[in-house]
């Protein structure tokens, strides 16, 4: 299976059939869902996973996401749903939130990476619920890149770094939410946030009440793969409170979602990514990573993001970036 180069596959029907054998089969396939695309295999099986960690060159510590084509199967691989977890589920899904309950034994240890939680989520593209009731299984799915790199939001960006490793591509167009998805645990004496995404931390508060909500640093002692370091492009890129602050002696590159007028700046920065022209935070999200891969791309010798409001989606923007300034 190794040096296939993957075919990005744009006529549907035939090719979901064709990647959920695929997944039967014991591969991996990339897929769309509505926050980023991802790398499925089936995920009861173990040998299957192994081969998404092997393909993204993920560590073994950082556990996977199972994917359900339908609620009723959430019973099937937790052990108990406490009320607050169905509340989500029953307003949220299919949709971009992620929830970690108890796992039932069926679960595979390299699932969940040993831990007790397993993480589950039913998405909200039509791909990918076509994809995994056909597959028949639940379907465990990191986002499709490299471990550590930016997550792809179109099957080019999945090509681009998997694509001489997975067997198929399945081709659904810009991702429509563009941020991962909201993880909620249920393990904690309290709901816990282990990860700002699709769903708003305000959406999430106002269906249970109030979560607990580590910071940013904290999140890596909940979470094994939530590293402080990641989504990292090549260039370097820091966070900035304000275009003056940006050092005037490098070709920068400049990532903000206000409106800058370019003639303002100085003359260091040559290229500039608005992710809304007016501010619409779920804009943003939609086109922040492939906004740094452009940027990325760009021949900058330094990216400079500006923070976006934490309020919304803004709390899941911020974080990427946050995340993304962190030296490895
Ligand atoms: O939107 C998404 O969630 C995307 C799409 C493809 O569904 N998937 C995704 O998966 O972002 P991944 O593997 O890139 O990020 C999943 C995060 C990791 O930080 C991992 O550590 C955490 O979820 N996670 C997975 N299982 C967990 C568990 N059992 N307990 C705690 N954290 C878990
Ligand atoms: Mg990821």
């Amino acid at each position: 299976m190794k040096n296939n180069i993957a075919t990005i596959m744009i006529n549907h029907n035939e090719q979901i059939q064709k990647a959920a054998d695929i997944i039967r089969n014991g591969g991996a396939v990339a897929f769309p869902t509505e926050t980023v695309y991802g790398l499925g295999a089936n995920g009861l099986n173990e040998k299957a996973a192994a081969r998404i960690f092997e393909i993204k060159k993920r560590p073994f510590f950082d556990p996977l996401i199972l994917h359900i084509g339908g609620k009723e199967w959430t019973g099937e691989l937790a052990i108990d749903v406490p009320a607050p977890a169905q509340k989500l589920i029953d307003r949220f899904w299919p949709g971009p939130l992620t929830v970690v309950l108890p796992k039932k034994s069926a679960v595979p240890d390299i699932i969940t990476s040993g831990l007790p939680g397993v993480a589950i989520r039913m998405p909200s593209n039509d791909i990918a619920l076509q994809l995994i009731a056909l597959a028949g299984v639940p379907v465990a799915a990191p986002s499709a890149n490299l471990f550590g790199a930016v997550s792809p939001t179109t099957a080019e960006h999945v090509r681009e770094q998997l694509g001489a490793n997975v067997e198929m591509i399945i081709d659904g167009g810009m991702c429509t939410v563009g941020v991962e998805s909201t993880i909620v645990s249920f393990m904690t004496d309290a709901p816990m946030l282990l990860r700002p995404g699709g769903i708003t931390i305000e959406e999430i508060e106002e269906a249970i009440g109030e979560i607990i909500i580590p910071k940013h640093d904290e999140f890596v002692n909940q979470s094994p793969g939530r590293n402080d370091s990641h989504y990292a492009t090549k260039t370097p890129l820091f966070l900035v409170d304000d275009v003056d602050s940006i050092d005037k002696n490098v070709n920068a590159g400049l990532l903000t979602a206000a409106l800058i007028n370019p003639k303002t700046l100085s003359p260091n920065i040559t290229k500039i990514e608005c992710l809304s022209t007016t501010g619409d935070l779920r804009e943003a999200a939609c086109n922040l990573f492939a906004a740094m891969r452009r940027l990325d791309a760009s021949g900058v010798d330094m990216i400079a993001a500006l923070p976006v409001p934490d309020t919304g989606l803004g709390a899941a923007i911020n974080d990427r970036l946050y995340r993304a300034s962190r030296k490895r």
